[in-house]
């Protein structure tokens, strides 16, 4: 028994700096706070709660998971929802297999090692990742990201991971090269980063590098994925087809879950034994993203993401121009940044203040990412809020 009387929150490790509020409820796009305050959601758990909260299906989903009882098995004995969203996320994609894990960073780490897995040359051991770049806290994710102060007091973190300028054609080309590259990891849309839409001439031509070099190419769309930029997969508007890609967050609707999926050249040199994890694709959570998927499947389902987004945009271009304190609006379906002038915190807890959720991305960033299920009227209430506060 702990030997001194506190509040029990202060029992956590002080590793977020969390707001004042705490969270008890949700119903549609709304949080409920302890003190019944309502609050609109454009965060939507950091881009996890694709159908916002107390969705109907997940719920169901959710009930008819628990009947069964088996919560989890190991990944020792086959069982069917596992087995059916992979399948399903195969039939959707590029991909011919895929790999289960547990969040985000865990998937990276697994498509790095599966990329080196299928590598033939002797010293194609490098992964190469690009500025502004985030991909997860642990040793070998947190070597592909590019925040000095989330990796300083680490170091040293994995070696063979390097950071490139992608607007530095010469040192892309000096970076990607047959001897060395086993993989290059891009997300689509950087999210931490400040909301970066890569364009499309950039992918491209990583895709040429990787394909000149024999390496593989990997698109991390743990945030920028599964509908959030109005088709179910990001790679699906760039004209580019990845090696791999690495989901999480929304994946397992609410749940934990990670995904690494990879093309039929990645999935061959894969053996039996090469990489595992005790929950991977368990039946309660695979329940549940298999539901998840069915609705961002309906059809009009990510067409109307697509028209919310445009709206959204057209509107935030209008803040843009009212407000000389946007430096730039940017971003692509439900996903967008507004880069300010000045430090985007400040904005962010005014908002809190006034009933509306953003997050920053970066210092002078705001990030808006709301529940794909948003209606335009809230759509329209979350920007007047967010105008107030700037
Ligand atoms: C693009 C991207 N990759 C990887 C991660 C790491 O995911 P997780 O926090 O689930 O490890 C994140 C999390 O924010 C992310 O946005």
């Amino acid at each position: 028994m702990s030997a001194t009387v506190r509040p029990a929150a202060e029992a956590l490790l002080p590793v977020y700096r969390r707001f004042p509020v705490c969270i008890v409820a949700g119903e549609g796009c709304e949080l409920i706070a302890d003190d019944g305050t309502r609050y609109l959601d454009f965060v939507a758990g950091i881009s996890v709660n694709l159908l916002g909260y107390n969705h109907p299906v997940l719920r169901r989903a959710l009930e008819r998971a628990a009947e069964t009882g088996v919560l989890h098995t190991s990944n020792l004995y086959r069982t069917i929802p596992g087995e059916e969203l992979a399948a399903e996320l195969v039939e959707r994609s590029f991909a011919s297999h895929v790999f289960f894990c547990n969040s985000g960073a865990e998937a990276n780490e697994g498509a790095f090692k599966f990329a080196r897995r299928a590598a033939v040359g002797p010293e194609q051991r490098e992964i190469v990742a690009l500025k502004g770049s985030f991909h997860g806290r642990t040793f070998a994710a947190l070597a592909a990201t590019d925040r000095p102060p989330y990796r300083e007091p680490f170091l040293p973190l994995v070696p063979g991971i390097r950071i490139v300028d992608p607007g530095h054609q010469a040192e892309l080309e000096r970076a990607i090269t047959r001897r060395r590259t086993a993989a290059v990891i891009v997300e689509p849309v950087q999210g931490e980063g400040g909301v970066n839409v890569m364009p499309d001439a950039l992918l491209q031509d990583l895709r040429e590098m990787c394909s000149e070099a024999g390496a593989a190419l990997i698109f991390d769309e743990i945030q920028c994925g599964l509908g959030r930029t109005g088709t179910l997969f990001a790679y699906q508007q760039t004209g580019v087809v990845p090696d791999l890609v690495t989901l999480a967050k929304g994946l397992g609707g609410g749940l934990p879950m990670g995904a690494v999926l990879v093309n039929e050249t990645i999935a061959a040199s894969v053996q039996p034994g090469d990489h595992a994890t005790t929950f991977g694709g368990g039946p309660f959570v695979a329940s549940l993203a298999l539901a998840q998927l069915g609705v961002l499947s309906e059809p009009g389902f990510l067409a109307a993401v697509r028209q919310k987004g445009e709206w959204l945009g057209t509107r935030l271009a209008v803040l843009a121009a009212r407000h000389d304190s946007v430096v730039a609006v940017r971003g692509r379906g439900l996903m967008w940044g507004i880069e300010l002038e000045d430090a985007a915190q400040p904005v962010v807890e005014r908002a809190l203040e006034r009933g509306l959720l953003v997050i920053s991305a970066g210092p002078t960033v705001i990030r808006l990412l709301p529940p794909l299920t948003i209606t335009r009227e809230e759509l329209a209430r979350g920007v007047e809020l967010l105008e107030s506060c700037l």
